[in-house]
């Protein structure tokens, strides 16, 4: 049965880690995969995850299943945190389930959609998550995309997006990052949040908001004003988000999948399609996760505790996107790297060749994603030089063809 499988190649993220693992040299920089770091390079734990998980050890007192729509202290409150008092919540339009990870629920939402809608085409950005085109096939569904990024300006290509979402099928699904573009760093300002829920109204398309990296732009309510314009303006909507990223949660795989419906009624079925589909997937989602979100979204102290952490997180990041930004523009590189400030999130594409991010790699040590994905967290006050300099020998001894874009 197996003897005739070709290997697959190695994930263009995933496959970064072991790499990166197994490489001696000290002055290595993990650019890579899209975790955050602290100055001293670590992934920590985060205060009130371990209070959090202390008060779960003390109070957990069974072991039994808990049902397909997982925890529901946690789908409550996360359901909470995207939406607020969203008058879809009052009227009860929202079905909320826990998925394992954010890739979890795209995976349900993606069974979801085909199970509901067989012919529905999903529709991408045109530079997204280098897992997304994967997930949404694996279910079975056609792709199509709408143009986002533009390498050239490294920003987006809002009449163009804009254009092309006039002309999406009734029907059809649009999947849209709600901040923190990954992987280009590139958001869609606030201003187009209601030209795109105007068209999605007057298109009939099914928004699909992929929400990975709550809190990590601006604020945590300033992050969700994407899925809240939406969510007042469309009859249906699809919601995924992650708690890997803000809650520093990566290895729990804890997330969760929004359906909103037309409906209680409506919604109330629909939710139930969507627990079979769980059902046949993997049959309910692990609990530790949503145990300790629960926790800490239900407990004040605790709460405000996380807002701090989420705060000192994203003020990280924005300090390294302006350092590495004056760094660079220190040089002398002809470049303009001031993009890398402007840009929102863990990710932005520098914009250099294949051949030069692995050079980077094999040379300096510096390791980035194919397509010039940086991850800001991995820089610190401590490799920064080197990295500029890392970088200006490389662009300065083989200047790379045109920025590249592909995911
Ligand atoms: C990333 O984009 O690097 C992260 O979301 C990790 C992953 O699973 O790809």
């Amino acid at each position: 049965m197996f003897s005739h499988l070709p290997a697959t190649p190695d994930d263009p993220i995933l496959g970064l880690m072991a790499q990166f693992r197994n490489d001696p040299r000290a002055s290595k920089i993990d650019l890579g995969v899209g975790v955050y770091r602290d100055e001293a390079g670590r992934t920590p734990i985060l205060d009130c995850v371990r209070e959090a998980e202390r008060l779960r050890l003390a109070e957990e007192d069974s072991k039994s299943y808990q049902g397909m729509a997982g925890d529901p202290a946690f789908t409550a409150a996360i359901e909470a945190l995207a939406l607020a008092e969203h008058p879809v919540r009052r009227d009860q339009r929202v079905f909320t389930a826990q998925t394992p990870g954010g890739t979890g629920a795209l995976r349900v939402a993606a069974e979801l959609i085909r199970h509901s809608r067989p012919d529905a085409c999903l529709w991408l950005p045109d530079v997204s998550w280098a897992n997304h085109p994967s997930v949404f096939q694996a279910a079975g569904l056609r792709l199509r995309e709408y143009p986002y990024y533009d390498p050239h300006s490294q920003s987006l290509r809002a009449d163009a997006l804009l254009a092309a979402l006039a002309q999406v099928p009734a029907g059809d699904v649009v999947l849209m990052h709600a901040c923190c573009h990954n992987p280009s760093g590139v958001e869609i300002p606030d201003r187009l949040w209601p030209e795109i829920a105007a068209l999605a109204q007057r298109r009939g398309f099914v928004p699909l908001l992929d929400m990975a990296y709550q809190g990590f732009a601006e604020d945590l309510d300033r992050d969700a004003a994407g899925v809240r314009t939406l969510a007042a303006a469309v009859p249906e909507m699809l919601l995924c988000t992650s708690c890997s990223k803000n809650f520093g949660l990566y290895r729990e795989r804890i997330g969760a999948l929004s359906l909103i419906g037309d409906g209680a009624r409506t919604t109330a079925a629909a939710g139930s399609v969507m627990l079979g589909r769980i059902r046949n997937l993997y049959s309910m989602p692990p609990a530790h996760g949503a145990a300790i979100v629960a926790r800490i979204l239900t407990r004040p102290t605790l709460t405000a505790q996380w807002r701090d952490e989420l705060a000192a997180m994203r003020e990280r990041i924005r300090r390294m996107r302006a350092l590495a930004a004056s760094r660079l523009a220190a040089t002398g590189l002809q470049r303009d790297f001031g993009f890398i400030e402007r840009q929102r999130g863990l990710f932005s594409f520098l914009g250099i060749s294949t051949a030069q991010v692995d050079r980077l790699r094999d040379e300096f040590a510096i390791y980035l994603v194919g397509s010039s994905r940086m991850n800001l967290a991995g820089l610190s006050a401590g490799n920064i030089d080197y990295f500029a300099d890392s970088l200006a020998t490389v662009l300065r001894e083989r200047p790379g063809p045109a920025p590249v874009s592909a995911p």
